[in-house]
């Protein structure tokens, strides 16, 4: 199929996935509309100033420069595109099942604007049927009575923010829509703007394919996770078992221990599939398992942080390292981080934070590595963050990311 021409696009949602897309589709030489209905983010792009770490000023620069890129606030914009992208967040409620209240803001934000012969497309990860039952009734509903025909699609996103070697261009992107003129039109988008689309049968095999993935990694991080405080408790070093394991050249892969999960995907999206599960009358006793696992571990890593402590220190002074959820990132989204300082705070401790690329974060403000503390817990290892001079000093480190090799008083998950 050949790639469609570029022309107008509109990305609803200019965060790590709405940005880094707009930017791609910019060099594939689409002219950009990004949409956000944060007023502060739109003023900070269109001021030149990137707000995710995957886009540099300079190239967001360059995209405002040559008129190939503006964002707004204004959804009427969108009736200039020939494809919308809808790319806003998918988060949990506060019982924790999904919340699509911005996905369903997103699309009635855009209804009255679409045009004629438009595409519409999902990249927002949710549970199958999300497509169809959700967004396309609302588009339908109150889109313009002369836009008889609208296209529709769904094609998650996979970016990995922080990634140096897979991109939004290099990454097979899944393309399923809801019948042969949206496929024919959606693959094309795609293979515009990627290297190579794949093509599924229905939305709701992409809607689905992209829940395993996630979910896929949110097991074998429990599992993982599970295994080190197995090994632990038998004083066996667990970095050297996954090494061993990693030396079978087929059916085994690699993954790490730490803190828990973090970030807007892992630790939500196999969430999306437990609701999924039970909205059909079944379960996904599996995956529930390996959540529980998973936010065992802020305090099973305070316990053992706390452990190592003088006991006669009453309040000891608790220095955590890294609070994104992941080391080259800002994002402090669904860190596990903040549980490990409740769990400490809870025994008494003093706690203070330190990561070089998160200026604020819940209301507090990092400290300096100077910081005066008993011991400290690198959670994540951010780049730059030199912790040399901690080992220096002597302080006691719980390394939950295993970056500290050969040092007294570091002592590793
Ligand atoms: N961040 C990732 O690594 C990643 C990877 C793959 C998929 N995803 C999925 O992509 C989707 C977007 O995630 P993200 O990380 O880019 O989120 P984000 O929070 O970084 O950005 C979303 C943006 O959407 C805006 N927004 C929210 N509601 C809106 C609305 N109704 N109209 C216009 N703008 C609106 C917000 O202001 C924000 O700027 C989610 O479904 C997520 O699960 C994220």
């Amino acid at each position: 199929m050949s790639a469609q021409k570029p022309q107008i696009l509109a990305i609803i949602g200019q965060g790590y996935v709405g940005l880094p897309l707009a930017m791609a589709a910019v060099d594939a030489g689409w002219t950009v509309i990004g949409v956000d209905n944060f007023e502060a983010k739109v003023a900070q792009i269109n001021g030149g100033f990137s707000p995710v770490e995957d886009i540099s000023n300079t190239q967001l620069q360059a995209a405002i420069t040559k008129g190939a890129y503006k964002a707004t606030t204004d959804y009427s914009a969108v009736s200039q595109a020939s494809v919308i992208t809808i790319c806003v967040p998918t988060p949990l409620d506060n019982k924790r099942e999904p919340d699509l209240t911005l996905l369903r803001s997103a699309a009635t934000g855009i209804a009255p604007f679409v045009s004629n012969e438009t595409l519409v497309v999902s990249e927002s990860t949710s549970y199958p049927g999300t497509l169809r039952d959700i967004i396309i009734p609302i588009v339908n509903s109150l889109k313009p009575t002369e836009s008889a025909l609208v296209y529709f699609a769904s094609a998650p996103e996979r970016v990995n923010p922080g990634d140096p070697v897979w991109n939004q261009k290099n990454t097979p992107r899944l393309v399923g829509a809801i019948d042969k003129g949206s496929q024919k039109r959606a693959l094309a988008f795609y293979e515009s703007i990627c290297d190579a689309a794949v093509s599924v049968s229905t939305p709701e095999v992409a809607e689905a394919a992209k829940l395993l993935e996630n979910t896929f990694r949110l097991v074998n991080i429990a599992l993982v996770n599970e295994f080190t405080q197995l090994c632990s408790a038998s004083g066996i070093n667990v970095y050297e078992v996954i090494d061993a394991a990693s030396s079978k050249p087929y059916g085994f892969m690699p993954f790490r221990p730490g803190v828990g999960v973090g970030g807007h995907c892992i630790p939500v999206d196999p969430l999306y599939l437990t609701w999924w599960a039970r909205q059909n009358g079944g379960k996904a006793a599996f995956v529930e398992s390996a959540d529980l696992i998973n936010h065992a571990m802020p305090k099973y890593v305070a316990d053992r942080a706390l452990s190592m402590v003088n006991p006669s220190i009453k309040h000891p002074k608790v220095l955590i390292l890294g609070v994104a959820y992941k080391p080259g990132v800002g994002d402090v989204r669904e860190t596990p981080v903040s549980e490990l300082r409740d769990h400490l705070k809870a025994q008494g401790a003093d706690v203070a934070w330190h990561d070089p690329l998160v200026p604020v974060w819940e209301g507090s403000k990092p400290v300096d590595l100077d910081w005066e503390c008993d011991i400290a817990i690198l959670a994540t290892k951010q780049p730059g963050m030199n912790l040399g001079k901690l080992i220096a000093r002597r302080i006691q480190i719980l390394d939950c990311t295993n970056s500290i090799t050969g040092q007294t008083g570091v002592s590793s998950l």
